[in-house]
């Protein structure tokens, strides 16, 4: 043992992100910030929008910076309150990358090349992809730890990267003797869209980095478009089924079926109990008047706050400075633990 003690982690801190690429997805909306909202009742809550990840693959600086303002909108027309909480731009606060780097010290490099999203996103040409890619949990990790933060609501794809969160924390606890320092992480991983699978094919997840925008909702979209998009999802003949047994091998019918029921705020058993009988044609207009009817006050509610950069851009700086307000103490804590001759 060092011998030496530090304060106890809080009970409980809510942290999650999301990247600044492209438009917001209903995967992200339905898998994750639609179950942000409620946690601000009951937890301390940090929400952070991930530049620092999202240039692990190439930005361009204009896209970026338009995106990182849109996601800060979408999350505030979605019920995120910045005065209450902290709404941040990662790289506002340089703790994240600091402690990234002491994970990377931790982890081992076959934990990360057991990770599927590396392998998805780097596809075939590994040697051609950024270290970043490749070490990008370490910084999920030194997200949420820099905070000692241990909850995180995320969808179904970002559990595996939870996991090596911990293993990293364990290692930590254990190779430098402070047992407990970094909290236990639990993934909230909520709701009945837990993985919302594209609107062309029902074994891919809908991902705003598809090439097809026809594969996806965005939150930008158009009543028109959602329509549009939802009336040329892919199908099958066969009516829909009456209970949850009936969509094996029937991937479409069961995402879009999934996606009702999130929409609607049911269970997807509800949800057959209403749909199940009926043909993709009706079933398909009342999916499409159920998500204009929600997204489309989302939509609205962004477009008036992105008229605004200015004020969104103080919110972020305001974030970004709560958010170290947390930090800092952490990291002086942590050079302290590793042996670094350190001044706080
Ligand atoms: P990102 O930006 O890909 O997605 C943000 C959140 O949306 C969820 N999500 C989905 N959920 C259901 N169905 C889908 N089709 C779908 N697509 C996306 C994701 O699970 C995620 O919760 N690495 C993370 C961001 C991150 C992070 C963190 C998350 C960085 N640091 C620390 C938690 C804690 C990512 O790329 O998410």
């Amino acid at each position: 043992m060092t011998g030496k003690s530090y304060p106890a982690a809080p009970t409980a801190r809510v942290f999650s992100g999301i990247q600044p690429t492209g438009h917001l997805t209903l995967g992200n909306y339905l898998g994750a910030i639609r179950n942000w909202v409620p946690l601000q009742r009951e937890f301390e809550c940090l929400y952070c929008i991930v530049d620092l990840h999202a240039i692990t693959m190439f930005q361009e600086p204009a896209a970026l910076h338009a995106a990182t303002r849109q996601v800060a909108a979408a999350l505030i027309a979605c019920g995120i309150d910045p005065t209450r909480h902290i709404l941040f731009n990662q790289s506002l606060n340089p703790d994240h990358a600091e402690l990234a780097w002491y994970f990377n010290c931790v982890a081992r490099m076959g934990w990360l090349s057991r990770m599927t999203q590396f392998k998805e996103k780097a596809g075939k040409d590994r040697e051609r992809a950024s270290a970043g890619l490749f070490v990008y949990p370490n910084l999920m990790a030194a997200d949420i730890l820099a905070y000692r933060a241990n909850r995180v609501p995320v969808g179904e794809d970002q559990k595996q990267h939870l996991e090596l969160a911990n293993s990293i924390a364990d290692k930590f606890n254990h190779d430098w003797e402070v047992p407990g320092y970094f909290p236990e992480i639990d993934p909230l991983i909520l709701g009945e869209a837990t993985r919302v699978m594209s609107l062309r094919d029902g074994t891919k997840k809908m991902s705003k980095s598809d090439p097809s925008d026809m594969s996806r909702i965005n939150l930008t979209d158009t009543a028109d478009q959602i329509a549009q998009k939802i009336r040329k999802a892919k199908t099958d003949p066969e009516p829909l089924p009456t209970e949850a047994a009936g969509f094996e091998n029937r991937p479409e019918a069961r995402n879009l079926v999934t996606i009702y029921a999130a929409l609607t705020d049911k269970s997807v058993a509800d949800a057959l109990a209403e749909v199940g009988g009926q043909g993709f044609g009706d079933f398909k207009k009342q999916l499409a008047d159920a998500a204009v009817a929600h997204l489309s006050p989302i939509t609205e509610e962004m477009n008036r706050l992105l008229a605004d950069p200015a004020e969104i851009d103080a919110t972020l700086f305001k974030g970004g400075e709560k958010a170290r307000a947390l930090s800092r103490p952490v990291l002086a804590q942590v050079r302290d633990i590793l042996g670094f001759v350190h001044s706080g």
